[in-house]
């Protein structure tokens, strides 16, 4: 078994991973860290993880493995040394998901503090860049929202089927804004309400649309793209509805476009193309993605829905899977759950 730690398991990431590695066949948590319950026994601080003996410590002991699930600029900083030691990492902040160190400190406010080390890190989705996963020492695991964008647009943007100007609509559980306490999320505020926020910029927005560029190739136009996140009552999951006009001179079709969808999404054992509009309560607690793609013929407009459960394909799940990869397991070790129902 592989020695696995998860640094920060005292939020909402750091506690999926935990309640998932517990199925994982061939790795096990031997060591977590938190900041304010250091010293407790995991169990006393989440109820729901009991069957894990583990005390939640200050620093990790001694593991083959680590997740880092601290807030951006910690993460890094808890990082680095562990990557120069050669320890394999999976970064869930969004410290190291930007190649360039300074749209870095534009959306995120800080300096990087290790930007020689950005070049080295892969990003985390798979289904796009899964032989680089392999082969990485550092992963940094894409945000939630990027998540479900990236895979919803993945097979248009690369197949060329779509204009360069995409909308994309986002709706979040409130575990997307973790677990510090802020106004907005309390039961009173939220509960009964759906609201639009970041309408000036989302600090995801550069995410998306550096891996979107990255599979666009007409050089004689860039992406514009429009991002807008919402929050929703709900606990968990992202629905994302994206769209765009259809390409110039394309005659597609619904079942053109699923069929595209679904020769791109062939080999990936965490995405399915679905028949009919996918539900956040389809992927709840489970490491899938769900894609619709539909072309509304009256606009001549590609329309895609996602949906995703932010705590898992969104993040822990993901990071697992990224593991997985990283080191040579199947990667749907540990993963190969049916969601939560009703
Ligand atoms: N939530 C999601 O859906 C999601 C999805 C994808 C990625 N992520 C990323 O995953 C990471 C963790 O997110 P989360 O939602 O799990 O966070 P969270 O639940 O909000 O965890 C925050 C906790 O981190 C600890 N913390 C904050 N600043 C710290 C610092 N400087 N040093 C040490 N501990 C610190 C605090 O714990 P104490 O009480 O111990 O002080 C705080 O309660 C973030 O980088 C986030 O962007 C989250």
């Amino acid at each position: 078994m592989i020695r696995v730690g998860i640094i920060n398991v005292t939020g909402y990431a750091g506690a999926e991973l935990a309640r998932l590695l517990y199925l994982h066949p061939e790795a096990e948590v031997t060591s977590v860290s938190g900041r304010s319950a250091a010293g407790k026994p995991l169990a006393e601080v989440f109820p729901h993880l009991w069957p894990l003996d583990l005390k939640i410590s200050s620093e990790l002991d001694e593991v083959d493995f680590v997740f880092s699930a601290l807030p951006h600029g910690a993460s890094a900083e808890a990082v680095v040394p562990l990557v120069r030691k050669g320890l394999p990492v999976v970064d869930i902040s969004a410290d190291f998901r930007l190649s360039d160190a300074a749209e870095y400190q534009r959306w995120y406010g800080v300096t990087h503090p290790a930007p020689e080390l950005l070049p080295k890190a892969v990003y985390g989705l798979a289904e796009l860049n899964r032989p680089a996963v392999r082969e990485a020492r550092l992963v940094a695991n894409p945000g939630c929202y990027p998540t479900g964008a990236l895979l919803a647009l993945a097979p248009a943007v690369k197949g060329g089927i779509i204009e360069p100007d995409i909308v994309i609509d986002a709706k979040s559980g409130i575990s997307g804004a973790g677990r510090s306490l802020g106004l907005s999320y309390h039961y009173a505020e939220a509960n009964e309400s759906v609201a639009a926020y970041a309408m000036e910029g989302h600090r995801h927005l550069p995410e998306i649309a550096q891996e979107l560029g990255r599979l666009w190739s007409k050089a004689e136009a860039s992406l514009r793209v429009t991002f807008q996140p919402h929050l929703v009552p709900m606990t968990r999951g992202i629905l994302t509805t994206c769209y765009a006009p259809v390409a110039d001179g394309r005659a597609l079709t619904k079942a053109g476009v699923h069929a595209l969808y679904e020769d791109f999404y062939k080999d990936d054992p965490f995405v399915r193309v679905t028949a009919e509009p996918p539900q956040t309560k389809h992927t709840w607690g489970n490491n899938l993605c769900l894609i619709y793609p539909m072309v509304d013929r009256r606009a001549d407009r590609l329309v895609v829905v996602s949906c995703i459960d932010n705590l898992v394909k969104g993040a822990a799940g993901q990071a697992i899977q990224n593991m997985n990869l990283m080191l040579g397991f199947p990667e749907a070790a540990g993963l190969d759950l049916p969601a939560v129902y009703p």
